[in-house]
């Protein structure tokens, strides 16, 4: 799919306050630092559209970005900031719950890992969250450029094993780099799949 326009639309904390236009929307979650605003910028092929940082913690809000105008991608603030003072992640935690929860036009999720590390209760207890409300997923691998190319394929089968002791079947994978712009075209391909499956909204 060609990404042909992309545009910021709204940052909010509040599920009310997000787009009433009636689109498909696709969020991105994770820890933060994960690379969730990156994906965003290369997926849109813009540098500075999402706002990103070396230190965790930079994406606050709820941002919705307006593609080729008729569906959304939505950047989320991480979570597991472990420097984070404790009333923040209460209030982050809260808004992010109830965006998930509340938003009807959020039509799938993906959930960024870390390429490079094990896998993390937080994401794991983040995913059984997320099948106990019945919301769509799909996991993407982040960082691939950090490791080798062999190592690659290793770390995610390993990934996939620990799944399988929880899930019966695996969600749908992709395998990015932001800085190598890779995984770029499968998953605005499958985008473009959901896109079509849903008759009307
Ligand atoms: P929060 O907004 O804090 O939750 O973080 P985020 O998940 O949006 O991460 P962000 O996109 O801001 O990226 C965090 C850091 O990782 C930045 O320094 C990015 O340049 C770097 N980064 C993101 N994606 C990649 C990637 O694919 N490869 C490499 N090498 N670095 C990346
Ligand atoms: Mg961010």
């Amino acid at each position: 799919m060609n990404v042909a326009r992309a545009e910021f639309v709204v940052s909010n904390t509040k599920v009310k306050s997000c787009p009433k236009t009636k689109m498909p929307e696709y969020a991105f979650i994770g820890r933060s630092n994960v690379g969730k605003s990156s994906l965003i910028n290369m997926l849109c092929n813009q540098k500075k559209l999402a706002k990103t940082s070396s230190r965790p913690g930079k994406t606050q809000l709820i941002n919705h970005y307006l593609i080729n105008k008729n569906w959304y991608l939505v950047d989320l603030p991480g979570y597991g900031y472990a420097r984070a003072p404790k009333t923040e992640k209460k209030t982050f935690q809260k808004f992010i719950i109830d965006y998930f929860i509340k938003r009807k036009e959020l039509v799938l999720a993906f959930l960024l890992i870390d390429i490079r590390h094990e896998p993390q209760p937080i994401d794991l207890n983040f995913l059984r969250w997320l099948g106990e409300h019945f919301i769509p997923f799909s996991i993407v691998f982040t960082k691939a450029d950090k490791i080798k190319k062999k190592e690659v394929e290793v770390k995610v089968s390993d990934y996939l094993e620990v799944l399988k002791e929880s899930w019966e079947s695996l969600p749908k994978y992709f395998i990015t780099s932001s800085e190598k712009r890779m995984g770029r075209e499968p998953l605005l391909n499958y985008i473009q799949q959901v896109n079509e499956s849903i008759d009307e909204f």
